[in-house]
């Protein structure tokens, strides 16, 4: 069993370079069976996320060409739709793709139910409203979500989406791509990661504007070539190194960063008394002085992102005053609390709120990481505990955060990863 164990303390000064975006990688490796021919992508994280999307590729007669540590070429041509190993698609939310893609390119998809972190129920109905608005026929049989176009092919609809879901909008777009005419997606996601996959497309010949707005437009075009995409910055990566910077104290360069992707997550810091600076592509973090409270809400980019929550109710567990965290998206997001509140904070849930009652110092104990972004949590606050922290269930970070523990040793943390 892995388990990582971080002694408290140590203020961190350094560089962190940032890696490519998880949520850009998975759509966009699943995006490449539209494809149908080799696309180089790079600045691909070396997370197991990742990891297994290519896998299922591979076992559904992808060619997958590694080019280093970062980059891979993937051939699509061969891919066979209908075949995706159900064992591994019950493990990644990424593999929802696999519907859009399938049915994108083939006019028919049957893929098992996805997994990924447990929020509580993680609905595809907007995904289905999408695919049904385009022509196709749904039909789950507990197992399998089984789509078929209708008409001999998808056809371009206007497709208004209840709620700005990341995964419906991506899907509409796959599902859109190679369509016969117009798609317009309405209360799209805005997320850099939708942008990210829009560019991917377009290089690949796609006819895509719009993303990045609430309103995303897919003029179908008869097919896609292959290109070599660069996949963006991961903007909770570097959300997570601020939020580490900004508990354990020091100086911290984050490098390879968007800094607009951030923006949130900067304004929450400085009025906690960090310290933060903008440039190109760095910011950098310094705390020196005592934390002050703040009141997160979470919400749809461009509000505060809900992958940064645990990160923030771990730094704001020590902060001078109380704060307030409420969650708009996803439902069960505060099973990390009931850890953080081993370690001696002092946190009251109420519904999609919890109340954050700073304490002077966290103590070190054995804790379980939840999901991936409770996990970065729980380093967070081990960072600055008194004592030794043990962190277990390190499997679920390693879905998305590539050498957690390398990058902040090398920033001087006393962190070590260790396996029985
Ligand atoms: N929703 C519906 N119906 C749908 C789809 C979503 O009601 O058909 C609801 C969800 O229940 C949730 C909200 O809409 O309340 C947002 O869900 P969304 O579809 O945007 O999330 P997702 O695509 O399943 C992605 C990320 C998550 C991230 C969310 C929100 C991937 C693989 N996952 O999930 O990332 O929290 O967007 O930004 O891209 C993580 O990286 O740690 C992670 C959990």
């Amino acid at each position: 069993m892995k388990k990582i164990i971080v002694r408290g303390g140590k203020s961190l000064y350094g560089n962190v370079n940032i890696s490519g975006m998880k949520n850009a990688a998975l759509p966009i490796i699943f995006a490449s069976i539209l494809v149908g021919e080799r696309c180089v992508v790079e600045n691909l994280p070396p997370v197991s996320d990742v990891e297994l999307s290519l896998e299922i590729l591979e076992k559904m007669g992808a060619t997958v060409e590694r080019l280093g540590n970062n980059a891979v070429a993937i051939d699509t041509k061969n891919f066979q739709n209908g075949t995706s190993p159900k064992e591994l698609v019950s493990k990644l939310r990424g593999s929802t793709y696999l519907l859009g893609a399938e049915l994108g390119r083939f006019g028919e998809a049957c893929v098992g139910s996805s997994g990924g972190c447990d929020f509580g129920s993680r609905p595809i109905d907007q995904h289905i409203k999408g695919f049904v608005a385009l022509g196709a026929k749904y039909q789950n049989d507990d197992t399998y979500n089984i789509l078929k176009a209708e008409h001999g092919g998808l056809y371009g609809a206007a497709v208004y989406l209840d709620i700005a879901s990341v995964g419906a909008t991506i899907n509409v777009m796959l599902a859109a791509a190679l369509a016969n005419g117009k798609t317009t997606i309405d209360n799209a996601a805005r997320e850099p990661h939708i942008v990210d996959v829009a560019n991917f497309l377009n290089m690949c010949g796609a006819r895509i504007t719009g993303a990045g707005t609430s309103v995303i437009k897919i003029q179908g075009v008869p097919e896609l070539h292959g290109c070599n995409y660069t996949i963006l910055p991961d903007m909770i990566e570097a959300g997570t190194y601020m939020a580490a910077a900004a508990a354990a104290g020091g100086r911290v360069g984050i490098r390879g960063v968007i800094p607009k992707h951030v923006e949130t997550v900067t304004a929450k810091l400085l009025e906690m008394n960090v310290d933060v600076e903008m440039y190109e592509d760095i910011i950098t973090v310094s705390r020196y002085g005592p934390l002050g409270s703040a009141n997160v809400k979470t919400y749809f980019y461009p509000g505060f992102p809900t992958d940064m929550h645990p990160q923030f109710s771990a730094l704001l567990a020590t902060a001078n005053g109380t704060s307030v965290v409420t969650e708009s998206v996803w439902e069960k997001r505060f099973q990390y609390v009931e850890e953080l509140c081993k370690m001696g904070a002092d946190i009251a849930v109420d519904g999609n709120r919890a109340t954050i009652y700073g304490v002077p110092v966290l103590s070190g104990t054995e804790v379980t990481a939840t999901d991936l972004r409770a996990g970065a949590a729980l380093i967070i606050a081990g960072l600055t505990a008194e004592g030794e922290t043990v962190i277990y269930g390190v499997e679920k970070i390693e879905r998305g955060y590539d050498d957690i523990v390398g990058k902040l040793r090398a920033l001087g943390a006393d962190i070590e990863l260790v396996e029985e």
